[in-house]
């Protein structure tokens, strides 16, 4: 293993960081050694998951911040509160999405996520969050690494950005066939050439940007998801949510400073058949 494989007092601030990919990430950055800015629009939530960071023994490591990245003041704020506190942001990691569920606590519509029955609005607050927030706050968090000399950015992509969805995944039997909506695939393909863009225009800012796409966390699915998940996927399984800390613990260490414009998957080979 390189010896730089490693985040140890690295600033990262994390969008979407109060849910399931989100929170995993933060908790193992913590133990590693970063300093995290936990950065979420779930304002309910952060009391609960303040307390829990709190009980941490690296609990000066971190600051939970609520923050909509579709608002500018929000994402303001959260800057102004991590400079604040930790003088720099070395990692922003764009994790904050609207995605359509299909665990246990998922809404089970299905007509209005046929494609030619989704409504224009829902693509257009997905298109809010997943696009134009992940832009908003990045041209914000770029400018203070333009003052600071360095940064590395990681976009959160999906299979979705690369391959569309089988839908067959989502066919539960006895007519209960649901869709995974257009809207998710639409503003996750924006990510890899964003990426690149990024990437290209920064890159003699030494400020790096790189994707990584992820799929199919375990978290409750039922049993014939899951049989249509093990039939689909060569590796025959979802993920367990740890199985990411590695691939984001390498594209936010110094261990990928040769890597920058590149979506990095991972997603138990996915896309590879
Ligand atoms: N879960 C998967 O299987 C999977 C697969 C591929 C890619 N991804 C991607 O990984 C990322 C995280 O996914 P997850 O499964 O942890 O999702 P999640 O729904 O558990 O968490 C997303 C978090 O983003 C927050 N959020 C929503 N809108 C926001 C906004 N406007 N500003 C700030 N925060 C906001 C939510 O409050 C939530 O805590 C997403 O980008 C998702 O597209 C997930």
């Amino acid at each position: 293993m390189s010896e730089n494989i490693s985040v140890q007092d690295k600033v990262i601030l994390l969008t979407g960081a109060f849910g399931l990919i989100g929170k995993t990430l933060a908790k193992s950055f913590i133990a590693q050694g970063a300093k995290v800015i936990l950065a979420d629009a779930n304002k309910k939530l952060a009391p609960q998951i303040a307390a829990e960071f709190k009980k941490l023994k690296a609990s000066k490591q971190v600051l939970v911040c609520p923050t909509d990245v579709t608002s500018l003041s929000s994402c303001n704020n959260c800057i102004t509160l991590a400079l604040k506190k930790f003088k720099r942001i070395d990692v922003l990691i764009n994790n904050a999405a609207i995605d359509a569920k299909f665990d246990k606590q998922a809404n089970k519509v299905t007509n209005s996520t046929r494609f030619e029955n989704f409504p224009l609005p829902l693509l257009q607050k997905s298109f809010d969050v997943n696009v134009k927030g992940l832009v908003q706050i990045t041209q914000l968090v770029i400018k203070q690494m333009l003052k600071q000399g360095h940064g590395n950015i990681i976009n959160v992509a999906s299979t979705y950005s690369l391959v569309a969805p089988n839908q067959s995944l989502y066919d539960f039997g006895e007519s209960q066939q649901q869709f995974k909506p257009v809207d998710y695939v639409i503003t996750k393909s924006v990510i890899p050439n964003l990426t690149r863009y990024i990437a290209t225009f920064y890159a003699k800012d030494n400020i790096r940007c790189n994707a990584i796409a992820p799929h199919g966390i375990f978290n409750g699915h039922d049993d014939k998801f899951l049989q249509n998940f093990a039939q689909l996927s060569p590796l025959g399984r979802m993920a367990d949510r740890n199985e990411f800390t590695g691939p984001f613990t390498f594209l936010a260490s110094d261990a990928s400073s040769y890597m920058t414009g590149t979506t990095l998957v991972a997603d138990g080979g996915w896309t590879a058949w």
